[in-house]
């Protein structure tokens, strides 16, 4: 990460002192829902101390006052980045705010972690993640996921080869509840899925196509179901619902030599390696006419491995500090952020054209 196109901070607001031998001074805006998780995160890593909370809500700014009653509590962001102890920001705001908050805080000097989506339109993600390099300020995105223990494992499978070539990836992430009205479905839950997709494949979808339903508000799609094609051939499915009668965090990827099964509602049982496939089968030789005989499915063992699980945000939490300390980007950086942004995008635009095929310029 440069440094030495550093901003000057704006006026208005005061530098951040920098305090290399005590822990980095973090403010908290959003003290709703998600804020609250952020919070007991902050204060439990050890290099980081919580300097204060801000909502622009007066319930919501007690609630942090009783929780954290040795800390600032303020009601917007014009009071964080007048603090000369904040050093970064952690943004759980609704996602509207997300990029020009983040815009506000590097322009005054400080590091950024905003929740995901990092920006509502890929303009402003990318205007903000340029921001952030000229600015030589981390900007980290709540993939919370990627810092999640059986995420990283299906990365290794993958990576290692172990899954043989990757054919086909399908997710759904469902619950009856939490239904939003600042932004729909695909928004509040498809960043998880297109993030670890990125992250676990390593690489970006070509073309996505979507479509959506309405349940409750035609302005707000509750259902989507998103298909994503990679350039290597690899085809993709996510389906994300608020409307559903079962919790479900599922992603099974299907490789030509073994499977995986993801289950992150599983308290212990988070992967499945399936050792299972289809192949030709040798003794036929040429009959192709024999249809379904030229092939032979093997459905062996099913692997389940002891994962140790440290609690992703705590995880997430821990990469920010060191990231700010560093300079180092952390997995979930400005650009990975922007890549999701893109692709939900795309998607988003399909949907409203009732699945006609986005392609995506990279
Ligand atoms: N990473 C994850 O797994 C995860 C999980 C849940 C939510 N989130 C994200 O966290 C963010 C917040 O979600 P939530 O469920 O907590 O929503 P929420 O509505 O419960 O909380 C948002 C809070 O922001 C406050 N707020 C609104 N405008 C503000 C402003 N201008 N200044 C200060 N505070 C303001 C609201 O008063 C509210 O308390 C969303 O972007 C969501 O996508 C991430």
């Amino acid at each position: 990460m440069t440094t030495s196109h550093r901003r000057e901070p704006a006026e208005d607001t005061a530098t951040p002192r920098s305090t290399p031998n005590t822990p980095l001074g973090v403010a908290l805006v959003g003290y709703g829902y998600w804020g609250t998780n952020l919070a007991r995160n902050i204060v439990a890593v050890p290099d980081l101390r919580l300097v204060g909370i801000a909502d622009a809500e007066s319930a919501q700014r007690a609630r942090a006052k009783a929780a954290y009653p040795s800390v600032e509590i303020w009601d917007g962001l014009d009071d964080v980045l007048n603090d000369e102890h904040v050093e970064a920001v952690v943004i759980a705001a609704p996602a509207a705010l997300h990029a020009a908050m983040a815009t506000e805080c590097l322009r005054s000097g400080r590091h950024v972690l905003v929740e995901k989506p990092l920006a509502t339109n890929r303009r402003d993600a990318e205007a903000v993640t340029e921001l952030a390099a000229t600015a030589g300020r981390v900007l980290m995105v709540g993939h919370t996921f990627l810092y999640s223990a059986p995420v990283r494992r299906l990365q290794e499978l993958i990576r290692s080869g172990e899954l043989g070539k990757v054919q086909y990836v399908y997710s759904q992430r469902l619950s009856l509840g939490r239904i939003r009205r600042d932004c729909n479905a695909l928004w509040n839950f498809a960043p998880h899925d297109v993030a670890i997709l990125s992250f676990v494949l390593g690489e970006k979808p070509i073309e996505v196509s979507a479509t959506s339903v309405t349940v409750i508000d035609p302005a707000v799609p509750d259902v989507f179901f998103t298909s994503l094609r990679y350039r290597s051939g690899i085809g993709a499915h996510l389906h994300v619902s608020w409307i559903d009668p079962r919790k479900t965090r599922l992603m099974t990827v299907v490789g030509d030599e073994k499977m995986v099964i993801y289950n992150d509602v599983s308290v212990d049982q988070k992967l499945w390696i399936v050792d299972a496939g289809v192949a030709r089968n040798p003794d036929l030789g040429g009959f192709e006419s024999l249809g379904e005989f030229q092939w032979r499915t093997r459905a062996g063992d099913i692997v389940i491995p002891k994962i140790d699980m440290t609690e992703p945000l705590r995880e997430e939490m821990s990469a920010f500090a060191a990231a700010c300390r560093s300079g180092e980007p952390p997995v979930s950086d400005g650009r990975h952020g922007l890549e999701v942004v893109t692709v939900l995008e795309a998607a988003d635009r399909s949907a409203k054209n009732r699945g006609v095929p986005v392609e995506i310029d990279w």
